[in-house]
């Protein structure tokens, strides 16, 4: 059996398994390959993934609270993972551990159209919002950055790029991505984040990285306005897809993938 996994804390939460194992049966993989959550303490990230590849991992992602550390343990990085100084993609081969970002490849393919020439503003400072401000800026957008703690975001500009700011202009983007934890326990968006609802219009794209059973208040609301709304549901799908690709060297099915990740 070929093992693949999620590694975070928590992780039971997590809808990888369930949308990566639909993927492999759908890819007629399913009796050779198999994709399981493993819930891992920060103390134990190392140890663990050195010891995978002897019960037959073949990769692994990765999750939060565990990105910058894959990184730092890997024993080879993509340019991608480098760059942006978080990994989401373990390949364990020949007992080397490498490690890949697909995240930010991810946002992008989740984008309903390339975010060349756009306004973009990124909000949060953690390893979402470094994969997202690399990945605009490589693809031709003008990103401004904003923070809960102001210096997070100067830190993040000052090595990725980007411009950080403390007040975004109300409806001067045509890109906003939410990278922040609010929302996920029912925070409101537009107490603790500096958006406006009358902010949003047609024409403009919101990605909420937060997900739930139900779509985000942040989603509702830009989407009631016209604005085109990408769920962190479908940039999940997008990086999996990108991650089974390295692993399998087979093109992701990303209909199943879906389907799977929304039940
Ligand atoms: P990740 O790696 O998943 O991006 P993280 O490093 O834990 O996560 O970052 C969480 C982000 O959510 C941070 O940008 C955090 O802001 P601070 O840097 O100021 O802590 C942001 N965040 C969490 N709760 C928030 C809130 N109530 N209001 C605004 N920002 C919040």
């Amino acid at each position: 059996m070929k093992r693949l996994a999620v590694l975070g804390h928590p992780v039971a939460h997590s809808r990888s398994p369930a949308m990566h194992n639909a993927a492999l049966a759908e890819l007629g993989l399913a009796g050779e390959w198999s994709y399981e959550a493993i819930d891992l303490a920060p103390d134990e990230l190392e140890s663990r993934v050195r010891a995978m590849e002897g019960e037959g991992f073949v990769g692994a992602n990765v999750t939060v609270p565990h990105k910058g550390a894959a990184l730092s343990l890997a024993d080879t990085l993509s340019e991608t993972a480098r760059e942006i100084g978080a990994a989401n993609t373990l390949s364990f081969a020949a007992g080397e551990v490498r490690a890949d970002n697909t995240d930010a490849q991810g946002l992008l393919d989740a984008l309903p159209a390339s975010p060349r020439g756009q306004r973009a503003l990124v909000l949060g400072a953690g390893g979402a919002a470094r994969a997202a401000v690399w990945a605009l800026l490589r693809e031709g957008a003008e990103v401004d950055l904003w923070n809960r703690t102001a210096l997070r975001a100067e830190r993040l500009c000052a090595e990725l790029g980007g411009r950080p700011v403390a007040t975004p202009e109300a409806g001067a983007y045509e890109l906003t991505v939410n990278t922040t934890a609010v929302g996920l326990r029912g925070e409101d968006p537009f107490a603790e984040l500096p958006l406006e609802s009358a902010g949003f219009a047609a024409g403009q794209t919101v990605v909420d990285l937060v997900y739930g059973d139900r779509p985000s208040l942040l989603l509702a609301v830009a989407g009631e306005a016209g604005a085109a709304v990408v769920d962190g549901i479908e940039v999940l799908v997008r990086q999996g897809a990108l991650s089974l690709e390295t692993w399998t060297g087979m093109s992701a099915p990303l209909d199943t993938m879906r389907t799977a990740a929304r039940k």
